[in-house]
Order: structure tokens, then C-alpha cells, then sequence
């Protein structure tokens, strides 16, 4: 945990922003693998995290706007919990560790959710993403569960979003914190690739790398030779000469702040030339997108410039054509690139995702786009100062889209569909690094991980 100090500011803060009424923060239970007792690793909500730090399951925060008092409440343990678990702090001893001097049991809490509702007092809440809590909210605040996520509060949802974006510098030192770890397990892929082994093998490392700092991963690490596939999480492919491996992962630091790195490697070591030209395009798109990023500018604004470098490099390589502006203003570029070019990053990888993509990364001047491609960007609003951000451009060949628009012959006018053809077994390239919007630009988080075609052919020496 952080200073209880910065607890009792965060919330009141939050209480400032939110006006009035009674704010209800559901903490995350255990979650059962195959049976109660055998539950998933614990990971706490991250707004629960945010402002209150205790990171055990079991607890309900409330923050009371109109009588300014913050409460926790949850089951103290008993001597049965005692002989399986050992010692145990109270429900008090914890609270008192994030400044919060109010706490009761769980009967209690409904006893003062009942008054609030029969006070009329607003009761505002976030949007449940596990099944548990939202059962939880409903039974405390007698909204059907039918209807629970209608009535989560765009007040509160809008106030946090505003709080968690900007992170303090304590904040950012978590994140590197997590990025020294995400060093080493992009280190420990460079040092073990080769030909001849399973993706699986390497991500074993990885996930001993994170094991080792009593760390857990900050999502489900994407290793694959299969790098057109996005998010692809089988890890069951036969590495041979020739191929190119993506690998996307990231760690949790103490404080559960996130990492979230991309490299693409040769597996031989060497890029052929085909690779190496492809690959020093989407270099070039994000180094150009860290240069342009900024507070002020657009992200989106952002997005769109690396895809004009995307789409120059692949009219140069023949695989496009015509004009590298209109392309992308057409949406042609989104057959190589079709996703967006990045997001928050915080205590969650996707930060904030599960209060409401459109609320994190758009506002009332920043509309979501219709078009292919670009309608998957999760961040498309103005940088401010204190963000922390995703840069991860990517070139991939995905044989069923290729497939798909060639036959409608979609955007045909930009794109070279018989050269398209040669690089349907070509697989993919991402590059994603972790950037800091300072007051005049931004700043790459973290010490450098190998990124050039000489770092990466020297790294795997
Ligand atoms: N979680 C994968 C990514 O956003 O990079
Ligand atoms: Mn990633
Ligand atoms: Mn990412």
C-alpha cells in the first residue's frame, strides 16, 4: 500500500467531484477455479485499489458524500480462519492502514444501505463486471440485478475516470516497477528462442520471470509465430528457422500497477530481407507516434499519422498504392493495421476497461468512428499530462481478410492484392512500448528493451 495519506486525499477528491450522495465500492471476492476452496489467483478491483489499497478479499468501502465519512466493512476473521491461515489483521487494523476510522460487518452495511434508500440519498456505483458484486449491489441496494448496470453512476464512473487517468509520480515509479520486470521476460525470449522448440517453452520462462519478483502477469501473455492472430493466447506451436515471433506480455508491480511491452523477434536470429523491411516500417510508425505524442494533440490524431507512415512503407514495399493520405483516410491502411494504435495503462492493463471503453478513451468532442479499423480505437481523446499510454503499431498479414476484401475487391484502387498474395504466410509484427505524457511531450517508461534490427540480432547473438 501506499501512505494512508494518499487514500484520504484520493477520496476526497473523488467526494469533491462526486457532490453528494453515497458512493459504494465493491472490493472482489475470491474467485472459484473448479471449487470454493480453489480459487484463481486474487486480484483486487482496481478502483477499490485506487482508493482504498487493501488488497484482500471480503471488503465494501463506502464514502459518504453528505456526512463525509468513509467506512469499510467485512467479516473479521475467526479462530477456525486462524488455524488455515495464520494470524489475521481485523477489519479495523486494515481500514486504519488506508485512513479510514469508520468500520462494521457486513449486516451492518446493509443496515446503512437500507437507510440511505429509505432517505432518498443517491447511492452511486460503478458498473459490476463480475457476476458476485453485481448480485452483491443488488441485493444492498434493492435494484433488480436485471438492472444493476443501468443504474451505475456516469457521475462516479466520469469522476474516476478523471482521477485515474493522470497518475502521480509514485504512480509511474510502480509502473516502471513492473516494466524492470517486463525487461526481463522479454530478455529471458530473446535469450531462449531458437528453432526447434514450443512457443510454450518460452512462455513458461516468462511466466517464471514474473513468478520469481512474487509477481503475477497483467494479462494472459501472447506469445505466437501466429502474430497476425491479435490477441492469440495458444502457445502450442512447433518454432522453426524462418518464422517471426510476437510476444506480448506485461507484470504487475507490488501496487498492481501494469506493464505492457510487445517485440517481435526472428526466430533464426536474422531477419530475412522481406522481414527487415517490413519490420523497419513498423519501427518507423512508432518511433513517429512516440515523437507526435503530446498533450493536446488528438490520439486518434496520433493513430492516424503512424498510419500514414504504415501506408507509406507498404506503397514503397509495392504491397499499397496511390496516395499514403487518401489510403488512410479511406481506411485501406486497416487491412495491415486494424487495430488501434494504443490505450490507458494503470492498475489495469487496459485501464479503466471495465468502466466503459467510450468513457475512458472518447468524450463529448471525441465521436467513435464507424470505420473499420479505426472504430476499434480505444483511445481516440487529448492527451493531458500524467497519462500514461500504449504505443503499439503492428503490420499483419491475415489470410481470411486478405481473402475477404480481395474477393470484394475492396479498396483495390490502394491496395496491390497480387504482391498481397506472397505475404499471405507471413505472419505478423507488433512493437508496443509504454509511454508517459509529460508537460511538453512524453517520455518511453522503462530502460530501453532491444527494438532496432541490429539490437535484436545482436541480442539473440
Ligand atoms: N493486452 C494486449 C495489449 O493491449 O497489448
Ligand atoms: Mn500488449
Ligand atoms: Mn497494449
Amino acid at each position: 500500500m501506499f501512505n494512508k495519506e494518499v487514500y484520504i486525499k484520493r477520496r476526497e477528491l473523488l467526494r469533491e467531484s462526486v457532490g453528494s450522495g453515497l458512493i459504494l465500492l465493491s472490493g472482489n471476492d475470491e474467485a472459484a477455479m473448479n471449487y470454493s476452496a480453489n480459487p484463481y489467483p486474487y486480484r483486487q478491483d482496481s478502483s477499490f485499489l485506487y482508493f482504498f489499497g487493501l488488497d484482500k478479499p471480503g471488503f465494501m468501502g463506502v464514502i459518504d458524500v453528505d456526512e463525509e465519512k468513509d467506512y469499510i466493512f467485512g467479516e473479521d476473521f475467526t479462530i477456525d480462519d486462524i488455524i488455515w491461515m495464520g494470524p489475521q489483521p481485523t477489519v479495523r487494523d486494515l481500514a486504519a492502514m488506508a485512513g479510514v476510522e469508520h468500520t462494521g460487518n457486513l449486516e451492518e452495511l446493509q443496515q446503512r444501505m437500507d437507510h440511505a434508500v429509505k432517505q432518498g440519498q443517491k447511492v452511486h456505483f460503478l458498473p459490476p463486471y463480475r457476476a458476485d458484486n453485481l448480485l452483491k449491489i443488488a441485493r444492498l441496494t434493492g435494484i433488480s440485478h436485471n438492472r444493476v448496470r443501468d443504474y451505475a453512476s456516469v457521475e462516479l464512473i466520469k469522476a474516476v475516470v478523471a482521477q485515474r487517468a493522470v497518475k502521480s509520480a509514485d504512480e509511474v515509479k510502480e509502473i516502471e516497477l513492473a516494466l524492470d520486470i517486463s525487461y526481463l521476460m522479454v530478455e529471458s525470449v530473446l535469450k531462449n528462442l531458437k528453432p526447434g522448440i514450443y512457443e510454450r517453452e518460452l512462455v513458461g520462462k516468462m511466466e517464471g520471470v514474473v513468478g520469481e519478483f512474487g509477481s503475477y502477469r497483467s494479462f494472459p501473455i501472447i506469445l505466437s509465430i501466429h502474430g497476425e492472430t491479435l490477441h492469440n493466447h495458444y502457445h502450442g506451436n512447433w518454432i522453426k528457422e524462418g518464422d517471426l515471433l510476437v510476444a506480448d506480455s506485461g507484470a504487475e508491480s507490488p501496487r498492481y500497477y501494469a506493464s505492457d511491452i510487445t517485440r517481435t523477434f526472428p526466430v533464426s536470429g536474422k531477419f530475412s530481407d522481406k522481414q527487415k523491411e517490413i519490420y523497419n516500417i513498423v519501427l518507423k510508425s512508432q518511433l513517429t507516434a512516440i515523437r507526435e505524442s503530446r498533450p493536446g494533440i488528438m490520439y486518434r490524431e496520433v493513430h492516424l499519422e503512424t498510419a500514414r507512415v504504415i501506408a507509406e512503407g507498404l506503397i514503397a514495399a509495392g504491397l499499397m498504392k496511390g496516395d499514403p493520405k487518401s489510403a488512410v483516410e479511406a481506411g485501406a491502411h486497416a487491412l495491415f493495421f486494424p487495430h488501434g494504435l494504443g490505450h490507458m495503462m494503470g492498475l489495469d492493463v487496459h485501464d479503466m476497461e471495465d468502466l466503459g471503453e467510450n468513457h475512458v478513451g472518447y468524450d463529448e468532442k471525441t465521436q467513435r468512428s464507424t470505420q473499420f479499423g479505426l472504430a476499434y480505437l480505444r483511445m481516440a481523446r487529448e492527451l493531458k499530462p500524467g497519462y500514461v499510454m500504449t504505443v503499439e503499431p503492428g503490420i499483419y498479414f491475415i489470410p481470411a481478410l486478405i481473402d475477404q476484401w480481395k474477393e470484394e475487391g475492396k479498396h483495390s484502387d490502394f491496395i496491390n492484392y497480387a504482391k498481397v498474395e506472397e505475404y499471405k504466410n507471413f505472419g505478423g509484427i507488433r512493437i508496443e512500448d509504454d509511454i508517459l505524457i509529460t508537460t511538453d511531450g512524453c517520455r518511453v517508461l522503462g530502460k530501453p528493451i532491444p527494438k532496432t534490427v541490429e539490437e535484436i540480432e545482436s541480442g539473440i547473438g
